[in-house]
């Protein structure tokens, strides 16, 4: 199974931003990771479609949009014409998943859900067959920087039988709090992309831990 490493530009020098994306695409990240937030459904307000605009302009990579916001289908078109690749919108504020997968989907992007720590994964039963993506969020949403929530270890393994006994090639990302140690604990629980923000920037060689997170899945399966 491959391994996705996909950094949060949430931690990045906003400064600097169109370096920043090209020291992560130097430095081997997989994707790279918007979270976009509207200060309604998550507390903190981040970016829209001018940052994708703006990271599709310095990168080659596939750009992963978590979108933390109400109302999410108001924003698919503009995005996928930013150049987004993914679209992973929350089922706690998307009551008609079904269709708004499918549109992302029509769209040509990757279709993901996100669950919060306390949503479980009965929320995504019924679209397994309509995701690409299931993302289990292991901090709640909001802010950079939180402590991973290790209670949330068993979920991924729920989340890793739910996809593999529907025979389905969804990725199963993990977000939040994903460091040297919690990414090898999530990789055997059958995780296989990793979103990380303060791990990767915060470190003295950003590009170097890009390598280490890798490592510690490859060497651990
Ligand atoms: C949390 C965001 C994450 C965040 C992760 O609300 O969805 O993508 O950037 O940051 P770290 O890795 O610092 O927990
Ligand atoms: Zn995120």
């Amino acid at each position: 199974m491959s391994v996705i490493i996909a950094p949060s530009i949430l931690s990045a020098d906003f400064a600097r931003l169109g370096d920043e994306v090209r020291m992560l695409e130097a430095g081997g990240a997989d994707w790279i990771h918007v979270d976009v937030m509207d200060g309604r459904f998550v507390p903190n307000l981040t970016f829209g479609t001018k940052v994708i605009e703006t990271v599709r302009r310095v990168t080659a990579l596939p750009i992963d949009v978590h979108l933390m916001v109400v109302e999410p289908e108001r924003y698919f078109d503009d995005f996928a014409a930013a150049g987004a690749s993914g679209l992973t919108i929350h089922p706690e504020v998307s009551p008609h998943l079904h269709r708004q997968l499918t549109r992302i989907r029509e769209l040509g992007c990757l279709a993901g859900a996100a669950l919060n720590p306390s949503t479980s994964l009965e929320a995504v039963a019924e679209v397994v067959p309509e995701l690409d993506l299931l993302l289990v969020m292991t901090v709640n949403p909001g802010f950079g920087g939180q402590r991973f929530i290790g209670s949330m270890v068993d979920k991924v393994r729920r989340a890793r039988a739910v996809l593999d006994g529907a025979a389905s090639a969804a990725r199963l990302q993990v977000d939040g709090g994903i460091n040297r140690e919690t990414i090898a604990t999530a990789w055997r629980a059958g995780a296989d992309a990793f979103v990380a923000g303060n791990a990767v920037f915060a470190a003295p060689d950003p590009q170097d831990e890009i390598r280490a997170l890798r490592d510690r899945c490859v060497t651990v399966a």
